[in-house]
């Protein structure tokens, strides 16, 4: 028996007990006293107007010929004298993002950054280079031909770090290839509400795991020691500080209303965990919490991010948000008063991104007094520092020549493997699954043959829209499945429901079902490949989470030829299921598994990958019931009889997923029976392969604490480990719990964790134990 110990649980759970990163030198977090001088010196020189510039971020269209600055003429062509304007007049810091919205070949990106870092370098009198910054959410995805991994809510739903880590290297070398070093990612809120259309972009509703997975998404992207320089990697930049996911509508950047308890026990831990990692930049919430915007809340930003966090890189704005303090949210007369508000209370570079008239209200609001100077120079040092990091002053760019392995096979597998392992079985009624290879198969569904759903948003663009045109040689469920059938031409395509056209997801056409039901009468089987089509950010905004009626019939006429149904969820966010879940064999969830989702689904139904994904989130039966696992006691209350009653009965629970496998756990053991905070719970489980075929199994342990001052959960995630296991071989697994990590946020705010007995549990398996005193970890 082999005892694996589990080394990155520890250090976040330190996270989750509260102990706020400081370094204790003078030197700030992650750079080095080299760095801090070269900064010193640079700022030393800067005029007011140069300073103000370092803060301004535009989008590319700005800079191309075009007939205005939200497009681009094609072929993209740099504009000169809009150049001159950014770089010369205003001396402008950072560009981002894509013209036209469109993905780019690495050698149109190389020629487009290697201008403008040039026009850069030469309007700038102390040679200070621009950061270019790109969404880079799931593999390089605004590179043609990169390789794309499942968006984080199917990193996720692996449960397996190594593989967010793995793919955090790939985006980074691949960025690197197109001469870019910093990336809007990763995604660090809660996906806690399955209506809100970003949920896919999370690690899920647990603050544990998606601190966990930030973690190694860091670690990828900027390697085991953060040396940015190194020109495989990157800059990450964890988003959108903080509480973004949790509107009271589910919808995006709507109003939230969380209490400062809630925010610290949920949705800023994975935020510590990302800074732990050393995470040099932060972009902020657009929405507004207890009715003030978060661009403009000095204490989340400047309090709670820049001081109790230690955070020393640099806080950026999302798309536009300065200018919407006024617009928008209408806490600011006038947008030169939004930028007065925004820059006091600790922002650093503004995504402004259209014009440059952030610089001239900013230079204004100095020279009233409106805006202290210092809060300025603070700005600028942050946003040097991390030019520094990146080594720009060294090499302002990279070449796609020095990247051999762009778009390799071995990065290839790599997202075939994280894909295979976030795909979740649901449902194996009399094993149906896995398929006989010789099976006659109808396919339908509308995501049955296309990329697009694969993917989803930031994928070749914003909304995903594009993917069929820049993803065509990669396989659709259907072409992988006929591919790996031993009789291809047995494999039948026939959607039956078609996502239409390439703009709104919601757009449906139904086929003639008379022909779809003269199909299934041949087959063996029908695969439902079913779900959403891509979206993103308010343009997946939703006011019903069922899955669509059109859908629905599909599935309930498959249903009806009385062949076995296999639905293939393809979808960002769990669309409610409950009336068709019962007429079905089998359920895959594959969130949005990306460009080798096709194969990796094909390689389950025919049980050449044996599944091991588990739910990263609570898979919602009813639309009014969405509460994230753990719910309160009172949220799991029944009226005898009446199972509509019971509040809290998901229609699959957090953590569940099915293998080909079975496994046993037993055994279930700690060192002691009472601890004191400061304390570590060490313990190990045994897990068994019961099968005849080797698989994986995720071991998960909460802990649910019986009574405190403010009332408990039910349970709690608090370490987890993946193991890999041969037919019939057993392990034990070990674990360590630090007391600290079981305490909780109270009513003043504070981390406390407070004497009395707990459960340790793991599947049917249980353990008390009880903490002695009560400590606070760590006061307000
Ligand atoms: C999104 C961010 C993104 C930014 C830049 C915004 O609309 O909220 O997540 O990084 O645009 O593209």
């Amino acid at each position: 028996m082999k005892t694996i110990l589990f080394p990155v649980l520890i250090a976040a759970a330190s996270l989750l007990a509260g102990c706020a990163p400081r370094t204790g030198s003078q030197t700030p977090r992650g750079s080095t006293p080299d760095i801090e001088a070269r900064v010193a010196a640079l700022l030393q020189a800067m005029t007011l107007e140069e300073k103000v510039g370092q803060m301004v971020q535009v989008t590319l269209d700005v800079l191309t010929e075009g007939k205005d600055s939200l497009s681009s003429y094609e072929p993209v062509v740099l504009d000169q004298e809009q150049l001159d304007r950014a770089f010369v007049t205003y001396q402008i810091g950072s560009v981002l993002n894509t013209a036209n919205n469109r993905a780019r070949d690495v050698h149109e990106w190389n020629r487009m950054i290697t201008r403008i870092q040039e026009a850069a370098l030469a309007g700038s009198r102390l040679n200070i280079p621009v950061l270019y910054g790109l969404d880079m959410i799931h593999g390089a995805s605004y590179v043609d031909g990169a390789t794309f991994f499942p968006q984080q809510i199917g990193l996720a739903a692996t449960w397996n770090p190594s593989l967010a880590e793995i793919a955090g290297e790939i985006t980074a070398y691949e960025t690197r290839a197109a001469g870019v070093a910093w990336t809007f990612s990763p995604v660090l809120d809660l996906g806690v509400d399955p209506r809100w259309p970003r949920q896919w972009e999370t690690f899920g509703e647990d603050p544990y795991l998606a601190a966990i997975f930030g973690q190694h998404l860091v670690r990828g992207l900027e390697g085991p020691s953060n040396d940015l320089s190194d020109k495989y990697r990157i800059a990450s930049c964890l988003k959108h500080f903080l509480g973004y996911s949790q509107t009271l509508s589910g919808k995006d950047r709507t109003p939230a209303w969380i209490p400062e308890n809630k925010l610290r026990e949920y949705h800023l831990p994975p935020f510590a965990a990302g800074i732990e990692a050393g995470a040099m930049t932060v972009m902020l919430n657009s929405g507004e919490i207890n009715g003030l915007p978060v661009h403009a809340d000095s204490y989340l930003i400047t309090d709670l991010l820049k001081g109790e966090l230690g955070f020393t890189g640099m806080v950026l704005t999302d798309w536009q948000d300065i200018e919407y303090l006024h617009s928008r949210h209408r806490i600011a007369g006038s947008r030169k008063e939004a930028v007065r508000l925004s820059v006091n209370a600790g922002v650093d570079m503004s995504m402004v991104p259209y014009h440059f008239e952030f610089a001239d209200h900013l230079i204004e609001l100095v020279r009233e007094g409106a805006v202290p100077m210092q809060r300025i120079d603070d700005a600028v040092t942050r946003i040097l520092r991390v030019k520094h990091l990146i080594g720009l002053f060294d090499t302002p760019y990279t070449l796609a020549a020095d990247y051999p392995e762009f778009a390799s096979a071995r990065f290839a597998e790599a997202a075939f493997k994280t894909a295979s392992e976030s795909i979740t079985l649901l449902k194996n009624q009399a094993s149906v699954l896995p398929l006989p290879k010789d099976a006659h198969i109808l396919v339908g569904g509308p995501a049955a043959n296309l990329m697009r759903p694969l993917n989803g948003g930031w994928s070749y663009s914003w909304q995903g829209e594009l993917v069929d045109e820049f993803a065509g040689d990669h396989h659709t469920v259907y072409e992988a499945i006929r591919e790996l059938s031993d009789h291809p031409s047995r494999v039948v395509l026939y959607e039956g429901v078609r996502f239409e056209g390439t703009g709104d997801y919601r757009e449906e056409a139904v086929d003639d079902l008379d022909r779809f039901r003269q199909l299934a009468g041949q087959s063996d089987y029908i695969v439902l490949a079913v779900g959403e089509n891509s979206y993103c950010e308010f343009e997946g905004n939703t006011t019903d989470l069922a899955l669509s009626r059109n859908q629905q019939e599909l599935i309930t006429l498959a249903a009806a030829t009385g062949k076995p149904v296999i639905l293939v969820l393809v979808q960002g966010r769990p669309r409610i299921i409950r009336e068709v879940e019962p007429l079905v064999k089998g359920i895959l969830n594959a969130y949005l598994p990306g460009n080798y989702g096709g194969e990796a689904l094909a390689a389950i139904l025919f049980g050449k990958v044996n599944p091991s994904g588990k739910l990263p989130f609570t898979y919602p039966r009813y639309p009014h019931s969405l509460e994230p696992y753990y719910i309160k006691h009172t949220e799991q209350l029944t009226v005898a009889g009446i199972p509509e009653s019971t509040a809290f009965n998901p229609q699959f629970p957090f953590g569940f997923g099915l293998s080909y496998s079975g496994f046993e756990l037993s055994d279930l053991q700690i060192d002691q029976d009472t601890y004191l905070p400061g304390d570590v719970i060490t313990g190990s489980i045994q897990v068994r392969n019961l099968s005849d075929i080797p698989g994986k199994e995720v071991v998960q342990l909460y802990v649910s604490d019986h009574y405190a001052s403010i009332t408990p959960p039910v349970k709690r995630l608090r370490a987890f480990e993946k193991v890999h296991l041969q037919p019939g071989q057993t392990r034990r697994v070990g674990f360590e719990i630090p007391v600290n990590s079981l305490g909780f946020v109270n009513r003043d705010n504070a981390r406390v964790v407070e004497e009395g007995l707990f459960t340790l549990s793991s599947g049917n398996l249980s353990v008390d134990f009880r903490v002695e005193k009560t400590k606070v970890i760590r006061s307000k």
